[in-house]
């Protein structure tokens, strides 16, 4: 039995996965930032038989106080973490930060996984062929990260804070595999490429109805989204970092791919939220 953690497992592609992880047996946390959803998804698991199995925990995973506390309820539950799932998402495409001073999606995309990935890493070390899996936007080589201006508080668009943290997220990847990864802790970036789930609906306008009708074309069934994440959790690839695109791997040094997942602006990128957070008053959240 493994131990799992999925955020954002209330809905969409992390509740396909923590649904299967239950039905194979193993034992699931799930975080979302709706107490009825949260409900709902423990409703379903007592009706299956599982619900001694999964727990859920409400925390709102744009704040870092919210990452925080999580941290601390996921050392007072776990000795051992075997999976860290990391789904949870709402793009907000009009610029807006949150109480705490920071931009929404790099709240959110980023900075969450950050503070979720360096802090869970002693669990995830004593863990049973560990892996954090990102669930992002990885492959799609749009937007760009603007050092200058990374809290989006100079240029305010919502846009292309939205494309930044996107990259934050794919760069998050290459810095841990070169600083976490080394205890053999591996990370996965997976991007499950148009599945039909909330996420669409949550847009502001115009992207909304861009979105919708992208997905009511191109887009996948969540089952079908979910399956090759699933088959990748049960065999986690032996390198430090992979990159999926569905069931595609992502050449990452291709000419393509490669300025995406770049060393050396992830090393900066990791320094910069180091510096951030100390910022922030939450020295105890950096990476090292
Ligand atoms: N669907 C696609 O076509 C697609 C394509 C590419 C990449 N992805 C990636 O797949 C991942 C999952 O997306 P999805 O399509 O499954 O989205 P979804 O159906 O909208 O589910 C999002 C999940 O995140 C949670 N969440 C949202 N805001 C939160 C917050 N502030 N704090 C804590 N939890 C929060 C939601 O729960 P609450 O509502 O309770 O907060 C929900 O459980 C995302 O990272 C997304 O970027 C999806």
């Amino acid at each position: 039995m493994k131990n799992i953690a999925v955020t954002g497992g209330t809905d969409g592609v992390g509740r396909a996965v923590a649904i299967a992880a239950l039905r194979r047996g193993h034992s699931v946390l799930v975080v979302g930032s709706s107490a009825a959803k949260g409900r709902a998804l423990l409703d379903e698991a007592a009706r299956n038989g599982v619900g001694d199995r999964l727990e859920f925990i409400a925390a709102d995973l744009r704040l870092i106080s919210e990452n925080g506390r999580l941290l601390d309820e996921l050392h007072d539950r776990f000795t051992r973490l075997d999976r860290l799932v990391l789904c949870a998402q709402r793009y907000r495409t009009v610029w807006a930060t949150t109480s705490e001073g920071i931009e929404e999606n790099f709240a959110l995309t980023y900075l969450s996984r950050f503070i979720l990935s360096y802090g869970a890493r002693d669990l995830l070390v004593k863990g049973d062929d560990p892996a954090i899996v990102n669930v992002c936007g990885t492959g799609t080589p749009i937007g760009r990260v603007q050092w200058d201006n990374l809290r989006f508080t100079v240029r305010r668009s919502g846009f292309s804070a939205l494309m930044q943290a996107n990259r934050a997220s794919d760069l998050l990847g290459v810095a841990f595999a070169r600083h976490g990864g080394d205890q053999g802790v591996r990370f996965v970036l997976y991007n499950p490429d148009f599945v039909r789930t909330n996420l669409q609906r949550k847009l502001d306008q115009p992207w909304r109805t861009v979105a919708l009708a992208l997905v009511t074309v191109l887009g996948k069934p969540i089952g079908e989204g979910v399956r090759p994440l699933l088959d990748i959790m049960d065999r986690v690839p032996q390198e430090s970092l992979s990159a999926f695109r569905g069931r595609h791997r992502i050449d990452m040094g291709s000419r393509v791919f490669s300025p995406g997942y770049d060393p050396t602006d992830a090393r900066r990128l990791r320094s910069a939220t180091d510096h951030m957070l100390a910022e922030q008053g939450r020295q105890d959240l950096r990476s090292s």
